[in-house]
């Protein structure tokens, strides 16, 4: 469910042009949403929650999602390259920063920005390293979900909001290392070109 609300033009970059889809408190008041159940839902766990967010799309998320979730927790971050073409279900991955926390026994939530195709290799990897490292579970929340792309079937156990095929920056995601630092969600779009998708 998205909506065009306003545009921010003061954000943009010449020759861009920014629709806030998201604005800061729709995106806090679901955070908080996600963080409750969270929270509700290892209620009963004994053994540590580990929060891992994916740099750099997701370091926003987490930091918000984290203090929405009370119990004790853990957290750390992985930073993954994916070599090949975007189409590839398989091939090699690039780590560029690995986790610093054991996870043996541990709860694991990977933190992730956004699920698009659902083809990128960070997901597998995370998941069978996780597994292989004894993690005592490993579940998965993006923040958004672009269902109307997905090329393989990947779901996310916690998901913030389900938005049309549109590319989206803001609130740790970015178009060219641009934007991380938005409050809101916006969809781009180049004036010059008038293209959707950059
Ligand atoms: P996929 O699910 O394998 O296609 O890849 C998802 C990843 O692609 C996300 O974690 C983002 O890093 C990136 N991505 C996909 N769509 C967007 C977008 O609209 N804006 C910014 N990054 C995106």
């Amino acid at each position: 469910m998205t909506q065009m609300l306003t545009l921010a033009p003061t954000d943009a970059l010449p020759g861009h042009a920014l629709e806030v889809l998201l604005t800061e408190e729709q995106i806090q008041k679901r955070v908080g949403e996600l963080g409750a159940r969270i929270t509700q839902d290892y209620a009963n766990a004994r053994e540590p929650l580990l929060l891992v967010g994916v740099l750099k799309g997701a370091a926003l998320f987490l930091a918000d999602l984290a203090r929405c979730i009370s119990r004790p927790l853990e957290l750390d971050f992985v930073a993954i390259a994916s070599y090949g073409v975007a189409t590839q279900t398989s091939g090699e991955v690039r780590v560029l920063k690995d986790l610093e926390a054991p996870v043996a026994g541990k709860h694991v939530l990977i933190v992730e920005d956004i699920l698009d195709t659902g083809l990128t290799l960070r997901f597998s990897y995370l998941m069978e390293t996780l597994r292989a490292r004894h993690a005592r579970s490993v579940k998965v929340c993006v923040l958004l979900d672009k269902p109307a792309r997905r090329r393989v079937p990947v779901t996310a156990d916690y998901r913030g909001f389900e938005i049309e095929d549109r590319f989206v920056v803001g609130y740790g995601m970015d178009y060219a290392e641009h934007y991380r630092h938005l409050r809101y969600i916006a969809a781009l779009t180049r004036n010059d070109a008038g293209l959707e998708r950059v």
